[in-house]
């Protein structure tokens, strides 16, 4: 029952004439009185958080206006209107799914910095539950980041997760990849939204594009799901700035061999960040691990490649996922160097050691987990936690 009549009615009068119908229906008359409702199918969820602007991002079964109220307090005062828009197949594959569903994507902007604000979707017949974001830290201000990935397939254990890492409170949350089993089934989305749910709705994610995310050529929902910052190239690497720190995004699906456009992208990116007198520490993200003793193992690419960028530019730490388990590794020629972190062990069945790389001896484990990183400062400190809520690393760099 999706698609009902489009119907707008004020929320109250809505109540009424849904309470009519159902005392019709339950009354046993013989023709049952359905009344026009709009749903949230997905979210609301946030995206690319900034000191000054957040971008909140909705789906509904029915066409409506995309409309959030936002406030310093739960009476709100101020409210903006975004876009409504349709995702189209591919133009290259027109076959792809589409989702029976509209998309709403508002931006709010002239927010103030590390400041907390209640919102609320109300272009719909209910209103979304009051919700709570909080815009991005300046360069002085202390922050906590969570980073989880691989939590496709197995949705308990993607729950299990998930619930782990709601009371952190993370400033926002970067996912290594593989959200979805199959990129272009649209129940895989359905799915992935309505687990993450609780966590998405108050804290902003940061997605890498990993290689199920590309399953079936479903780049195309990846890309309209997601507000991401923007970027040259294909869409699907990028970066930002939180605090004293820069994060980049980078994609283990597309070209990253010196003198690819991204390649040169993320050495641009990278040099701006580390002449940046704001920027502190640089953290990097993507899929496929550069070092893993996982069942995937680490990539001669990655490491020929994007390693010396990594060492030039002083990135304290870099995640990945693609193998379900947690690692962590570094050259032991260099023990002040980049850390390299394999984060798969959102949900996704958790793989064995396959074969021990010399750069990560000893700190595997197969668990569903979470890594918090606290910046402050200079600081960094590394919690991981696994879901019965065991710390299965901590260290601290600078
Ligand atoms: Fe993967």
């Amino acid at each position: 029952m999706r698609k009902l009549f489009k119907l707008h009615l004020p929320p109250r009068l809505t109540l009424l004439f849904v309470s009519l119908a159902f005392t019709v229906a339950l009354s046993g008359c013989a023709k049952k009185i359905i009344l026009g409702n709009t749903r949230i199918l997905k979210g609301p969820y946030l995206q690319n958080v900034t000191q000054g602007n957040i971008t909140i991002r909705w789906e509904t079964d029915i066409d409506s206006p995309s409309e959030v109220a936002y406030g310093n307090s739960i009476h709100y005062g101020r409210s903006v209107i975004g876009r409504t828009f349709t995702i189209e197949a591919p133009t290259t594959n027109e076959t792809s799914p589409i989702p029976d569903a509209f998309q709403h994507e508002v931006v709010i902007s002239g927010l103030i910095p590390s400041t907390e604000y209640h919102y609320q979707v109300t272009s719909v017949a209910l209103p979304s539950e009051d919700s709570i974001f909080t815009t991005a830290a300046t360069p002085s201000d202390p922050f906590r980041f969570v980073v989880y990935g691989d939590n496709r397939t197995n949705h308990d254990d993607h729950q299990a997760v998930v619930e782990a890492i709601i009371p952190t409170r993370p400033d926002f949350l970067v996912n290594t990849g593989d959200l979805v089993n199959v990129g272009v089934i649209l129940e895989d989305w359905d799915k992935f939204f309505e687990i993450e749910q609780p966590l998405l709705k108050s804290f902003p994610l940061f997605p890498c594009f990993g290689n199920h995310e590309g399953l079936g050529g479903g780049e195309y929902l990846f890309k309209d799901y997601f507000s991401l910052p923007e970027s040259t190239g294909s869409g699907l690497y990028y970066s930002f700035n939180y605090g004293n720190s820069h994060f980049i995004i980078i994609n283990t699906e597309e070209a990253i061999s010196p003198g690819s456009d991204q390649y040169n992208w993320v050495a641009n990116d990278l040099a701006a960040a580390g002449g940046n007198p704001d920027i502190a520490h640089i953290f990097a993200f993507f899929h496929r691990p550069a070092y893993s003793s996982g069942r995937h193992g680490g990539s001669e690419a990655l490491t020929t490649s994007l390693v010396p960028l990594f060492k030039t530019y002083d990135v304290d730490i870099v995640f990945s996922g693609h193998d379900h388990d947690y690692e962590r590794c570094q050259d032991p020629a260099i023990p002040e160097g980049t850390i390299y972190i394999v984060t798969g062990g959102g949900g996704a069945p958790l793989y064995d050691i396959k074969a021990e790389n010399p750069f990560c001896l000893g700190t595997f484990k197969k668990k569903h987990h979470f890594c918090q990183v606290d910046v402050s400062g200079n600081n960094i400190d590394v919690v991981v936690t696994d879901t019965a809520g065991n710390t299965i690393d901590s260290f601290s760099t600078h």
